[in-house]
């Protein structure tokens, strides 16, 4: 059976993004006989101005027909006020927890070109190499009850919940003990135990995983902590373990230190294989549309998709050489531009990838 790849280019800086990725794509099936089909759909702001809801049920049964979806991002000022279960965001997580997609891996790796374009001193950011592997379809973000409520007093009150069962806790555990074996061997594992019983749990969750993989050293860190240490000496790390709201934090911080939110990619990986591809910043409205956006997080998505869900490791492999030639060139958009550095545009960017994958390919 042909394996499908379905694009969701999404809103803001979304679409100039994955138009890049999607290119790379085209070059990978004409020039090197990858065989895959594409075929791209509506979600977030833009699917509910043609549709009027934020996951279409087109979008969603195309995802799940696919063996892996390519995203942008979603979201704007256009929307934010509309009702608040018919938001763009609330797209982006249907469709996570409708395809089972619980494990967000997002590695945090600084391109020893990238070095300056740290706000962080060279010597604690060079040779940075962290992967964060986040739980993506439980916690807080789906927890019920969630709403804002009238108090009787006649004021409003917001409320969420934090809730995570064994079973939730186990399956990421086990990603993150798995991909730590087959790196240098650490976890961390990212809670706030003395205070919320959800991640008390988790923590004693953990540590029982742990003992089917005696080869990983298992540390576990406050969150707070956590946060000042990534700052203070990230290159303590190796795999990062943590909740929903947690990894959405500590992933943000995280790609600062790697220069720009710009270089970070993401995969969120269901029990089954499927996966969807995306770069972990939003969809930035403010330069939407500029052609300064830096493409480079969501091409190393895909070739995040290329390795995980199409087990094509010889395109990955190459894919990000050419980004790591590219930046060895001087090339950099505006978001990792310094002194002395060629500027180029979002397109520019794309382009100069696939011109050294030419050159890779021959
Ligand atoms: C991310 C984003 C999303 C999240 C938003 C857009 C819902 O910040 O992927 O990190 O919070 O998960
Ligand atoms: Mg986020």
């Amino acid at each position: 059976m042909t394996k499908k790849i379905l694009i969701l280019p999404g809103d803001g800086i979304g679409p100039e993004i994955i138009t890049q990725a999607e290119k790379i794509l085209s070059f990978f099936i004409v020039k090197g006989d990858l065989a895959v089909e594409l075929d791209c759909g509506l979600i977030g702001g833009n699917a509910i101005d043609e549709t009027g809801l934020p996951l279409p049920e087109e979008t969603l049964k195309k995802a799940k027909e696919a063996t892996a979806i390519l995203m942008g991002s979603v979201g704007g000022p256009k929307w934010e006020s509309i009702d608040r279960p018919l938001r763009p965001e609330r797209g982006l997580l249907a469709i996570r927890a409708e395809l089972g997609l619980f494990a967000n891996l997002r590695p945090a790796f600084l391109f020893p070109q990238l070095a300056k374009a740290s706000t962080l001193n060279e010597e604690v950011v060079s040779g940075l190499d962290i992967m964060i592997i986040r739980e993506l379809t439980g916690g807080i973000y789906f927890g019920n009850p969630r709403g804002i409520r009238k108090l009787d007093d006649g004021q409003r009150e917001g409320f969420n919940t934090l809730v995570y069962n064994e079973n939730e806790i186990k399956r990421i555990a086990k990603v993150a003990f798995e991909t730590a074996s087959k790196r240098q061997g650490r976890l961390c594992s990212v809670d706030k135990a003395n205070v919320l019983e959800a991640t008390e749990l988790w923590r004693e969750v953990v540590s029982e995983v742990a003992k089917d993989f005696p080869e990983v050293e298992l540390q576990h860190m406050y969150i707070d902590n956590a946060s000042m240490q990534l700052v203070r000496a990230p290159k303590q790390f190796d795999v990062i373990l943590t909740t929903n709201m947690f990894g959405d934090i500590l992933s943000d911080l995280a790609s600062m230190l790697t220069g720009s939110i710009g270089m970070l990619p993401s995969a969120s990986l269901a029990g089954d294989g499927k996966g969807m591809y995306e770069p972990a910043h939003g969809s930035a409205p403010d330069i939407a549309g500029q052609n300064i956006a830096n493409p480079l997080a969501t091409i190393l998505s895909l070739s995040m998709l290329l390795r995980y869900s199409l087990r094509e490791e010889k395109f990955a492999n190459m894919l990000e050489q050419a980004v790591s030639q590219v930046l060895t060139e001087g090339l950099r958009t505006k978001d990792i531009h310094s002194d002395g550095m060629t500027y180029v545009g979002t397109d520019e960017m794309g382009e100069a990838v696939i011109k050294t994958l030419s050159t890779l390919l021959d």
